[in-house]
């Protein structure tokens, strides 16, 4: 392996003292769900809510980390796979921070979200199912890319003609259809108190 010769520097701020002094739990709320269903704009939400409250947070959204970080990647299942690995290690450090991160990625495969899960301690990675029909968000088409997907233009379209594998135990199920993006936003925060996560 790469790290054979490489030995783990133990240090003494850790997550630990970085969560007391910002007082919270570090987590990673995953969002997961197809594209357009609206991952973005509920993370952008939530985020906001947080923010409000005074906690630190960070959010990790596909569009733009695709800019950055994993824009040497595509769309194939190797690429896909290579991209969440990279945000689970990224969403980790988050942690390890003490920070709240919120991803918001496609995150089609269970194994790779499994992957991000097994990284983190119990309890700190939360799944979050952005349940949202294929026939919605291919009418939503917020970029036209559902359009281009079906005309052949776009290939390994997710929902198309590249899988999508939902959640089967996601921490939060969240449907979100027809009503406002603030209203589905607010449920997502109620549901997350009640479970006192945030
Ligand atoms: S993931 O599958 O690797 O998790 P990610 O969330 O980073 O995907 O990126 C998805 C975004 O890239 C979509 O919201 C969409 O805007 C854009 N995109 C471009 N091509 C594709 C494609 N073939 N499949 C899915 N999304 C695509």
């Amino acid at each position: 392996m790469a790290t054979d010769n490489v030995v783990w520097h133990k240090h003494e701020v850790n997550k630990a003292t970085r969560a007391e002094q910002l007082n919270q739990s570090p987590r990673v709320l995953w969002l997961t769900g197809l594209s357009g269903s609206g991952k973005s704009t509920l993370a952008n939400l939530l985020e906001k809510k947080l923010h409000e409250q005074g906690k630190h947070t960070y959010l990790l959204d596909g569009d733009n980390v695709r800019h950055g970080l994993c824009g040497d990647l595509g769309f194939s299942d190797t690429d896909r796979v290579e991209n969440i690995r990279r945000i689970s290690e990224v969403a980790k450090l988050f942690v390890d921070s003490g920070c709240i991160a919120i991803t918001a990625f496609i995150s089609p495969f269970k194994a790779d979200r499994d992957y991000c899960r097994n990284l983190l301690e119990e309890g700190e990675f939360i799944e979050v199912f952005v349940d949202t029909p294929l026939e919605v968000c291919e009418q939503r088409d917020p970029k036209g890319l559902y359009k281009k997907a079906r005309s052949g233009e776009i290939k390994d379209f997710t929902g198309i003609d590249s899988a999508y594998e939902a959640p089967e135990q996601p921490e939060i199920h969240l449907i979100y259809q027809e009503e406002p993006a603030e209203q589905t936003a607010e449920r997502l925060f109620e549901l997350m108190k009640e479970k006192g996560l945030v």
